[in-house]
């Protein structure tokens, strides 16, 4: 073991703290902050809903990222192998929420990177200019086919590269260079789009604070969103946890990561609604990925020339990166597993699941009802469950040593709040929100669908 020089395993994981918060933040910033978080707002309530997702981030979120980081720091293990170190036990029956986590973050992926591939096809038709006289026709067919294949096997074959090396070497140094550029251009954005004419329009959709109701379903959708955005409940920061070094405070750099993703979704939101409103594209109904694909290449195309095709490949750049660097923590927790528990070596354990998420891939790629239902409804469920997971583990079987674990390196002791929190309040919380988003609320408490309406509806 080659110690580094902030007193971690370096042959194992991240060489620096920065390089854990970039790659943690490169997970947790992706299509939830640029396309997903923006719509909700919108839709949700405006500056009153950022408001309360702020409050969710501080009452669920934060805690929740400290608790999926100390099962991860203190195994130095995957998924699975985290639950049979952490009970002592390598029959455990826990280890089969490891199995989830793994298998829901593979299942993730399929869809995700069917969405990554259109992007990349987007960035580089922004180049080209290939949509420019026709954005609708160049959309027509987005997700289905033979070439979403292309690029999805693209971008499969570039993040199957990347996961193969070494931790440092590959995932490290990816998100260290296209963070800090995701963020340069997404600000550079914000302020292009505010030089435009007629975009208060814009703001008023995005942030004009709106008091309407707030039932149960929408704080289960804040709550699955905050999730989402956070990659929490699917083994992805519990691994990256496993590869950070000790001497850190978990809360500080669980606290740095969660402002910044929020502080990029709130970004988005200040480029695109403003950028919808110049052209007079504001509220054409197109919600969440759609946005992406529909209404902003239009807006592009309509500023036209070189300008245009400047815009648009940096929006998109932007978009690629924040999706690349969440489309590689998705790997990483079977990348790990195979690693650790298998005993294969990193290229190989990499190769073997770069294949089988491509296999996924081609389901989701030809099959449109089958994307939106696995992106939206399962997604939302499967992230509640592993976080309540979590929460259910630290509470009956890692009490003390989740203490111990999350007061290391931490001085402010944040402990006295957060574990209290996590183990006697979150396993209640969670366990509502997620029936909730699985069999959908009551009307007295807000009424709304879960996922087993939308799967049911699926299958008819
Ligand atoms: N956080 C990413 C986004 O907002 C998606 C993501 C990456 C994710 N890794 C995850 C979600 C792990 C849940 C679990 O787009």
């Amino acid at each position: 073991m080659t110690e580094s020089k902030e007193g971690g395993d370096a042959e194992r994981g991240f060489s620096t703290r920065i390089g854990f918060i970039f790659a943690a933040v490169g997970s947790a910033v992706g299509f939830g902050s640029i396309a997903r978080f923006p719509f909700m707002t919108a839709e949700n309530g405006g500056a009153v809903f950022v408001l309360f997702y702020a409050v969710i981030m501080i009452l669920v979120g934060i805690p929740m990222m400290v608790a999926e980081f100390s099962l991860g720091r203190r195994s130095g293990a995957d998924a699975v192998g985290t639950f049979k170190v952490l009970t002592g036990d390598p029959r455990t029956k826990w280890r089969y929420s490891g199995f989830f986590y793994i298998a829901a973050a593979g299942f993730f992926l399929s869809w995700y990177a069917v969405a990554t591939g259109w992007v990349l096809r987007y960035l580089w038709a922004s180049f080209t200019g290939a949509y420019f006289d026709d954005p609708a026709a160049f959309n027509v067919g987005l997700f289905e086919g033979p070439d979403a294949l292309f690029w999805t096997f693209l971008v499969m074959a570039s993040s199957t590269a990347v996961v193969m090396g070494r931790v440092s070497q590959g995932i490290e140094k990816v998100n260290l260079v296209m963070i800090p550029t995701l963020f340069v251009m997404l600000v550079g954005l914000v302020v292009y789009a505010a030089t435009l004419s007629d975009t208060g329009p814009g703001y008023r959709f995005y942030l004009a604070p709106d008091f309407s109701e707030f039932g149960l379903p929408t704080v289960a959708a804040a709550t699955a969103q905050a999730f989402f955005s956070l990659s929490l409940g699917q083994g992805a920061m519990l691994t990256y946890a496993s590869y950070m070094q000790k001497k850190q405070s978990l809360a500080a750099n669980a606290t740095l990561i969660s402002v910044s993703t929020v502080s990029v979704a709130i970004l988005a939101g200040l480029m695109v609604f403003p950028m919808l409103a110049a052209f007079g594209l504001l509220g054409g109904g197109e919600q969440g990925l759609a946005l992406i694909f529909g209404p902003l290449p239009r807006a592009f195309a309509d500023l036209g020339g070189m300008l245009g095709r400047l815009v648009g490949a940096v929006f998109f750049t932007v978009t690629f990166f924040a999706a690349f660097t969440s489309a590689i923590s998705l790997m990483e927790p079977a990348v790990a597993y195979f690693h650790d528990q298998w005993k294969l070596p990193r290229w190989k354990s990499g190769l073997l699941v770069g294949e089988i998420i491509y296999g996924g891939a081609v389901l989701a790629a030809f099959s449109t009802p089958y994307l939106a239902v696995s992106s939206g409804a399962i997604t939302n469920a499967c992230v509640l469950l592993g976080g309540f997971m979590i929460s259910l583990f630290i509470a009956r079987r890692f009490r003390e040593e989740a203490r111990k674990e999350m007061d290391y390196g931490d001085r402010l002791r944040t402990s006295r709040f957060i574990h209290p929190w996590v183990t006697y309040v979150m396993p209640f919380v969670l366990l509502v929100l997620l029936l909730t988003s699985l069999f959908g609320a009551p009307g007295f408490l807000g009424g709304g669908e879960g996922a087993v309406q939308e799967i049911l509806a699926f299958l008819d």
